[in-house]
């Protein structure tokens, strides 16, 4: 993208650690991510005589009314795979004259979207230590997010920043994220299509957290795949890819999600067979694990979708917990994988006696 760069001075950087206000010098010097909203670009701020960063700088029109989710979320989460927010502030655009609010990210070299295209483009399947790796660490941070509430609500892979050198992932793109109360109605028109669960695609208002796993399993499925895998020419369409896999949705689901829907239903066998021998014949890449990990995952009802905390216990990742080892891409040796087992007690009172099939025994 762009490389032009910008030097502005801010006067309200309030440090997310300390909560400290200072006067910083912000030098923009290439753009990494253009959204729906606004623009994120590589940054370094001038702290004194020190420079600090890079950073990536996310900036949105700021809200008057109403504060910013997207900033209130990040002030609330700390986890090694939800992106850490180091500093905020306010700027007024030279451009347009309109204030805008600024949020300094800790900078990752990648987004998944890239990592599977790279894959892609040069014909090569992506290792399944490396899917392993990648999937085990979204379902930790959605353990983490999901117990305080958090659902994410636009989960797919550009909002998914990994190091492919190290194998660090971590999740990013607050923009759309919600503290789901219980009981309380939320807009279904949330997600991106391709990612979206099934009960948002009827119009469900009273959904849970469970959305983003559906978009996990979405995501697990690009990575074996290497491109989407329910690719719907519109949101009723998206439904009918959806039924192809996994058969069409039953009437339980349907009055459970919504009573009013009224849309098709693609309830005429759009596929032969039974449903794990769809799920084998489309990922059977997965490996056997993989594929029953799948099946758990990509289900109708948000209910018997499995929870985070069920995922990270899953033999799929059975592998992360014997052999320490990856090799990152591009590298001919083997290093050692990030951390993965380092839960807080947050994180333990969550997965609770599930614990012994989590952490490895050694
Ligand atoms: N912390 C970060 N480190 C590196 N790159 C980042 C970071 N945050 C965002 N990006 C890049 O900027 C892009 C847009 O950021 P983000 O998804 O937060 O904004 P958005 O405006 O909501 O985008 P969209 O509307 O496309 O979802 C990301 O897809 C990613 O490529
Ligand atoms: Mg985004």
């Amino acid at each position: 993208m762009s490389t032009q760069s910008s030097e502005f001075i801010a006067n309200d950087v309030t440090s997310n650690r300390s909560n400290g206000v200072k006067q910083m010098l912000v030098k923009e010097y290439k753009k990494i991510g253009e959204g729906a909203f606004g623009t994120v670009s590589q940054a370094k701020l001038l702290d004194g005589e020190t420079w600090i960063g890079p950073f990536a700088i996310k900036k949105v029109p700021a809200q008057t009314e109403y504060k910013s989710r997207e900033l209130e979320i990040l002030r609330l989460t700390n986890h090694p795979n939800v992106i850490t927010l180091e500093y905020f502030f306010t700027h007024k655009s030279p451009k347009d004259g309109k204030i805008y609010q600024h949020l300094a990210m800790e900078c990752l070299p990648e987004t998944l979207q890239l990592e599977i295209r790279c894959y892609h483009n040069s014909m090569l399947e992506l290792p399944l230590k490396h899917i392993k790796l990648y999937t085990y660490q979204i379902a930790r941070a959605m353990l983490y997010l999901h117990a305080l509430g958090i659902c994410h609500r636009d989960i797919k892979p550009s909002n998914i920043l990994v190091d492919p050198s190290t194998g660090i992932l971590k999740i990013c793109d607050f923009g759309s994220a919600k503290k789901l109360e219980p009981q309380q109605p939320s807009v279904s028109y949330i997600c991106s299509r391709y990612y979206r669960a099934p009960e948002l695609i009827v119009g469900c208002q009273y959904y849970s957290t469970q959305i983003d796993i559906w978009g996990l399993g979405c995501v697990i499925a690009e990575m074996l795949l290497r491109k989407p895998i329910f690719q719907g020419d519109d949101p009723i369409l998206q439904l009918r890819e959806i039924a192809k896999l996994l058969g069409p949705p039953d009437k339980r689901f349907l009055f459970n999600s919504n009573p009013k829907y009224v849309g098709p239903l693609f309830s005429r066998p759009l596929f032969s067979g039974k449903v794990s021998q769809r799920f084998q014949k489309v990922l059977g890449n997965a490996g056997e694990k993989g594929i029953d990990l799948l099946m758990k995952v990509l289900v109708y009802e948000p209910e018997n979708r499995l929870s985070p905390r069920r995922i990270l216990a899953h033999e799929f990742f059975d592998d992360l917990r014997i052999d320490n080892k990856f090799v990152p891409r591009g590298s001919p040796n083997p290093v050692n994988l990030p951390k993965l087992f380092n839960f807080s007690n947050f994180e333990l009172d969550v997965i609770g006696e599930l614990i012994d099939r989590v952490a490895p025994s050694h």
